[in-house]
């Protein structure tokens, strides 16, 4: 069937197509109902059924004989290590490290913070909550304690599973001092931690309240424990993922476990075209939720191989690391974020390091994370030699709103774009008082509800931020907060963020958690932060600030604080560099700061004189003080 014929066949009859993706499921007991609408609140997917993750995604294919295939590859170029794990293998660590769970008081429903680096043990912590029906939050190692502690409090974990460390190309990333610091700050004090000791950096663990992996492992097993998978409903939560919301406090993106299993299993075959054993790559961190669906869950439903990867496209060692974890691995699907691509081209732009990789097992390419810039795209393209799929898609979602269905159809591909929208969502672009505008015209892109089996029913204890947060503002529909155009041919083009967060390396920032950070600072009297183009990272954060009256110290010294302040309260993933001082910050007459004409001014872009600016004298002011640095442009 053509991907028209597809979308048509969902659009007429959403709940057969969900039923029947439903099918690439085990239940423990199969749903009756596909979508209540009346259910939680905009309609629940797949109510009455029963089911469980961690059972899909490992143990049913032991079930089926395929325990001697390959589930994990972990590659490892900062530590120089590889390991491989079978299904069977991994059956056995969950089923091990679930008992363990339960050994430390975990029980269903019961929140498990991750803050793991890239090691094989993060997935096998996941798969292990999914067993027992635990409800983990993976946090990125990239942030710090303070953020740490944030997610801690509002899950209310129960547990923690770490790492004594991370490995940043060549620093060593302190978790347990990082931990530590979290649990001190944390008002809810988790009651065990679970560590895993890594042997470039071991930690000291805290008596009474941490395990060391490896030992409970082995009582575990000296015991004969071994935790089954326990049946959880379809509507249970299987994660909690915290990310960037227009305040500094992160939203808590509730995942449940059928709508989300049925998703990326159907994403799999359909947008991927990959099947049980082909080796599939996304080049992300377990951190982000492309880590969480394409690292861990969906290719393991789909009974693929995942590479779980802990180095960076370049620098470990060099820009052609991506071309030899591709050949050696045999890799069929790679994903990863446009900035990597932009990374290995600006150290590498004929890609010379390729010679020599044998990279014939690699099929397609996609992108997601931020905009592919058409000239990176192009780059890839050329080089690589296979389809450069951009999609499109956000941490709410969990699986791609838009992309090119390579198992349905490859449509042509239209550089600038991420394709077409999935079956599932009905996309559509609003003007800004909820009226459809003409195809080819810029406005907020929204989703008729009900959203997709795996998009978020609602935020962690949060119901009514999840409602103003997306669906107020454009009754009967979820706003993305993205703004594109629809063109004539239905394919999406996504222009910017309507809010304000922005996009650095492929990482989704909150300016607003920045400016909250700034503004305690004890001279500063207001700051405003702007994300500003960046040829590597998509965007990097400019922090202004205005010192309070009879402030008398060097600008300099003053910037040097906010950035370590921005360092140690979110972390060093939120590449706080740069801060300038300011006499005065534009805005309109009622008081809002003009965001969003600085980051034009800032880019050298052209702007419009805000039609409410309160003097706009103040605009040339940022222009000098921005041009003086440097930094126009
Ligand atoms: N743990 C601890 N620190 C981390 C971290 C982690 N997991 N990930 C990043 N950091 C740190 C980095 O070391 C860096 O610290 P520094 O300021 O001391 O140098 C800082 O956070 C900023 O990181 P980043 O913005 O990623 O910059 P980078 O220079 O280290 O790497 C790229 C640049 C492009 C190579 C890298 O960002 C990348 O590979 N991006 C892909 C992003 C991605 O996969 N996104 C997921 C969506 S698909
Ligand atoms: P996250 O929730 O971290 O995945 O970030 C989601 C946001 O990243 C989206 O709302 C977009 O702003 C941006 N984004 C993700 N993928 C793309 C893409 N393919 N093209 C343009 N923007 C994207």
């Amino acid at each position: 069937m053509s991907y028209k014929d597809t979308y048509a066949a969902w659009a007429a009859a959403p709940e057969e197509f969900w039923a029947n993706a439903a099918e690439g499921i085990d239940w423990i007991k199969a749903p009756k109902t596909v979508l209540d609408p009346d259910a939680g609140v905009y309609g629940r997917w797949f109510t009455d059924g029963t089911c469980n993750t961690c059972w899909n995604a490992v143990d049913r294919h032991v079930e089926a004989g395929h325990g001697d295939r390959l589930a994990i590859i972990h590659d490892s170029p900062v530590t120089d290590t590889k390991r491989e794990i079978t299904y069977a293998e991994l059956q056995d660590e969950v089923a091990t490290l679930g008992a363990v769970l339960q050994d430390m008081g975990v029980g269903q429903g019961d929140r498990v913070i991750i803050y793991m680096p890239m090691v094989a043990e993060a997935v096998m912590a996941m798969l292990a909550c999914a067993r027992i029906g635990a409800v983990h939050s993976v946090v990125f190692g990239g942030f710090a304690a303070p953020e740490l502690a944030t997610r801690i409090n509002d899950a209310g974990a129960k547990a923690v599973i770490s790492a004594s460390c991370g490995i940043e190309t060549k620093r060593i990333i302190d978790y347990m001092s990082l931990l530590n610091e979290a649990i001190e700050i944390a008002d809810k004090k988790p009651e065990a931690c679970l560590i895993l000791e890594r042997e470039v950096h071991p930690a000291e663990l805290v008596e009474g309240r941490d395990l060391n992996w490896a030992d409970a492992m082995a009582e575990a097993r000296a015991k004969g424990r071994r935790a089954e998978c326990v049946e959880v409903a379809a509507t249970d939560p299987a994660y909690i993922l915290y990310t960037s919301g227009t305040t500094g406090a992160p939203k808590g993106v509730v995942r449940d476990t059928g709508g989300h299993m049925v998703a990326l299993n159907w994403s799999m075959k359909n947008i991927y075209n990959v099947e049980a054993g082909d080796v599939f790559w996304a080049a992300s961190d377990v951190g982000w939720v492309v880590g969480h669906s394409y690292i861990c869950y969906a290719p393991l439903l789909a009974g693929c191989t995942t590479v779980v990867y802990e180095g960076k496209p370049v620098g470990t060692p060099d820009a052609g690391a991506f071309w030899r974890v591709i050949s050696e691995h045999n890799v069929k699907v790679f994903f990863t974020a446009p900035t990597a691509f932009r990374a290995i081209r600006g150290q590498d732009h004929e890609a010379a390091l390729m010679a020599g990789y044998d990279m014939s097992c690699l099929q397609a390419l996609f992108l997601a994370g931020e905009r592919s810039d058409p000239a990176t795209l192009k780059w890839a393209e050329e080089h690589l030699g296979v389809p450069v799929i951009d999609h499109w898609w956000q941490t709410e979602t969990g699986w791609a709103i838009s992309a090119i269905p390579m198992g349905i159809e490859a449509l042509q591909v239209k550089h600038g774009s991420p394709g077409v929208p999935m079956p599932g969502y009905d996309v559509q672009v609003l003007d800004d008082a909820g009226n459809p505008v003409p195809n080819g015209t810029l406005g907020n892109i929204v989703v008729k509800l009900p959203l997709p089996p795996s998009c978020l029913p609602t935020l962690w204890n949060a119901e009514d931020r999840f409602r103003k947060s997306y669906l107020n503002d454009f009754p009967g529909y979820y706003a993305t907060s993205d703004a594109g155009i629809l063109d004539e041919d239905g394919y999406l083009h996504i222009m910017a963020r309507t809010d304000d967060i922005i996009n650095v390396a492929g990482h989704r920032l909150s300016t607003g958690a920045m400016e909250e950070v700034l503004a305690h600072h004890k001279d500063v009297a207001e700051c405003a932060v702007v994300g500003k183009a960046d040829e590597l990272k998509g965007q990097m954060p400019l922090g202004f600030f205005v010192t309070k009256s009879g402030v008398n110290r060097p600008e300099e010294e003053i910037c040097a604080e906010l950035v370590k302040m921005v360092r140690d309260e979110i972390g060093a993933v939120a590449a706080f560099k740069t801060a300038v001082a300011v006499q005065r910050l534009p805005k309109t007459r009622s008081g809002k700061v003009l965001r969003g004409t600085m980051q034009k001014i800032a880019d050298a872009e052209e702007y419009k004189m805000p039609a409410a600016i309160d003097d706009p004298a103040i605009l040339d002011e940022i222009r000098e003080v921005l041009e003086g640095k440097g930094l126009v442009g």
